[in-house]
């Protein structure tokens, strides 16, 4: 059993502290989990500006994990100043072992746009075809899905049925995740399931036909539990502790 934490959506910022207390408290809950998480991916919108300074934020407070933690980029996002800050990853799309697990990290950013595209499929569908018998889960920013919400979707991503073409063509891919919603969704898609993550920050409220909204909801993550070719994926709230 493979466990990957999903947190999204940090929007670490120099001149506000709030959203660097709100990782910290996310941070925290993570340490408290029974269940250790193999690995934490990091699904964009990491630094609210993109400065080299807010990474740096970025990596004092994750500092804390003792296990890997995986960034990709959000529209709030500068990619190059996200890659320099974390020397570790060579390029914007990437893949690693996660306990068996694959992960591949995707970049979903089109620059100066707060909606996205997946910016290289082919890399995507290659590298999915070098392992075809290891479960994956697919991660970027931006949701390739509908939450149903018109003003969110309005900023999705461009041409969603792109991606659906290459993870139709994987079976082992069990879950596709995102962020930029800044709340948790489940939605079937090309044959396996998708989601979205809470904001390890700030929660959008996600109300049918509602008007642009952020709501006083706690911050949140996503834990996805995989064992094999089977996965389920736990909301969770930031500061949850067993009564
Ligand atoms: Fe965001």
């Amino acid at each position: 059993m493979t466990i990957l934490a999903q947190l999204s959506d940090l929007h670490l910022s120099d001149e506000d502290p709030v959203p660097t207390k709100s990782l910290r408290e996310a941070v925290s809950t993570l340490l408290d989990l029974t269940e250790s998480p193999d690995a934490v991916v990091l699904t964009g919108d990491l630094a609210d500006h993109g400065r080299p300074s807010e990474y740096a934020l970025l990596r004092t407070e994750i500092a804390r994990l003792p296990m890997p933690v995986h960034p990709l980029p959000g529209n709030h996002d500068d990619v190059d100043a996200l890659l320099a800050a974390f020397p570790e990853v060579k390029a914007a799309n990437y893949v690693v072992d996660v306990a068996g697990l694959r992960l591949l990290c995707c970049d979903s950013t089109i620059p100066g746009q707060s909606g996205g595209d997946l910016s290289d499929p082919d890399w995507l569908d290659a590298a999915l075809a070098e392992a075809p018998g290891t479960p994956a889960v697919v991660a970027m920013h931006h949701p390739p899905y509908h939450i149903g919400v018109e003003w969110i979707d309005l900023m999705g991503q461009a041409h969603p049925e792109r991606l659906a073409a290459v993870i139709a063509r994987h079976p082992q891919v069990v879950r596709v995740i995102a962020g930029h919603v800044h709340a948790g969704s489940v939605r079937g898609f090309a044959g396996t399931v998708a989601t979205t993550c809470p904001s390890a920050y700030r929660q959008l409220h996600i109300d049918p036909g509602g008007r642009p909204a952020m709501t006083d909801a706690a911050p949140g993550f996503a834990l996805h539990i995989v064992d094999g070719d089977d996965a389920v994926t736990h909301f969770r709230q930031v500061g949850t502790r067993p009564a």
